[in-house]
């Protein structure tokens, strides 16, 4: 019998197994020499959590709000380019698993399921992540359509701008749909599940741009695609006018530096990310739960702060609340859950995080969510500090 699935861990390592390596690889790498990837998820393991006990621990919740937004945990699935490659139709079937499980979906300007394919095909309101291109019209449209498919929230990502080489995608060649080389025919002969789920669908381009951009009928590989059209100018005049198109809910992602916290806190926007993209923009920036209690001091009380980066338990998302953040983003750990297993999977990988978190608050002698604080964390001798 197989291995029950007990952690995220699990997740990845059948994901590996299941999914062609070139959209693995595009979820699990990072940019150049993968420090800042790593230390988004080393870093977690320096803080440290303060351990309570005899204290009542039972009738505890989790609900809390994230950007207005009744959540059932402070998790939210990230943005997450080309989930529709990780599994047939990923998007739609991640945003089903977000709505059952009472968390808040993203879906990327790079996803596979279009904004209305997935308006459609799910019960739920998402929040859309956008990306600013050069062509502003197509930028606008997409600002109209994600308003028009009821998206309870706009994510503007500001920390891609220009895109960061990760080697394995070069390596790779990634494209989507992947280009039928013999070594990729090969890699994925043997991942049968795969391309039976992608022969069964339609959905294996770029849905919110092929057919939607001037002039764009293919798109080749996505580096090339972005250094093409990625909007290398974009700056704080241009947050200020999609946030007037928008006319909604506002989440500002990519901030990792106190200053840039102070200037979109000033653009009224509802919240920022704290992030770093995963370790796959500027390679050598601080990690996520290092950078977030400068960020949280600085702003937190006039603005929310959300984080992501290197999540893959309940115990890290601990560690983020008590740093000042809201709420997180979780990127791969669920990308992981739909490749391994499709809907399922992703609704494992909430369940894992929900029960560790549960747990470990718990074991924190909480009972509520919303007390987690700085007092949460331990504070070693300097000599056991990080
Ligand atoms: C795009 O969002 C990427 O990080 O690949």
């Amino acid at each position: 019998m197989a291995q029950p699935i007990t952690c995220v861990e699990d997740l990845r390592v059948l994901a590996k197994r299941r999914v062609p390596r070139m959209f693995y690889e595009y979820a699990d790498g990072g940019a150049w020499s993968e420090s800042t990837y790593r230390a988004n998820e080393a870093d977690f393991r320096h803080v440290y959590l303060r351990q309570r006990v005899a204290v009542d621990m039972s009738n505890r919740t989790l609900a809390t709000t994230m950007v207005g937004q009744p959540v059932t945990m402070p998790v939210a699935l990230a943005p997450v380019g080309l989930t529709g490659m990780q599994h047939a139709d990923g998007e739609i079937l991640a945003a089903r698993a977000a709505a059952a499980a009472g968390v808040a979906f993203t879906l990327s300007t790079m996803s596979i399921c279009s904004i209305e394919d997935v308006a459609e095909n799910s019960n739920a309101p998402f929040w859309f992540q956008l990306y600013v291109m050069k062509d502003r019209e197509f930028i606008d449209r997409l600002i109209d359509r994600a308003k028009s498919a009821g998206c309870a929230a706009l994510m503007l990502t500001l920390d891609l701008q220009i895109m960061g080489q990760r080697h394995k995608d070069v390596k790779n060649g990634l494209t989507a749909p992947p280009r039928l080389t013999l070594a990729n025919i090969a890699n994925i002969a043997v991942r049968p599940r795969w391309w039976a789920g992608m022969l069964g669908t339609k959905r294996r381009a770029f849905g919110n741009i092929v057919g939607h951009v001037k002039g764009v009928t293919d798109m080749r590989a996505l580096s090339a695609w972005t250094a093409e059209q990625f909007d290398p100018t974009l700056n704080w005049d241009d947050v200020k006018r999609i946030r007037d198109r928008w006319g909604g809910k506002l989440i500002l992602k990519g901030i990792l530096d106190p200053i840039d916290a102070e200037l979109a806190a000033q653009t009224g926007a509802d919240a920022i990310v704290v992030s770093n993209h995963g370790g796959r923009q500027l390679d050598g920036a601080m990690s996520s739960i290092a950078a977030l209690p400068a960020v949280a001091r600085a702003v937190g009380s006039r603005i929310e702060v959300l984080m992501d980066g290197g999540i893959r338990s309940g115990q890290d998302v601990i560690k983020a609340l008590a740093f000042g953040a809201k709420g997180v983003l979780i990127g791969r750990a669920y990308v992981y859950g739909l490749g391994a297993m499709g809907e399922a999977g992703v609704t494992r990988a909430l369940e894992i995080i929900r029960k560790e978190l549960d747990v470990t608050m718990a074991l924190c002698g909480l009972r509520d969510v919303r007390q987690v604080n700085a007092d949460t964390l331990a504070k070693p001798h300097p000599q056991f500090a990080a």
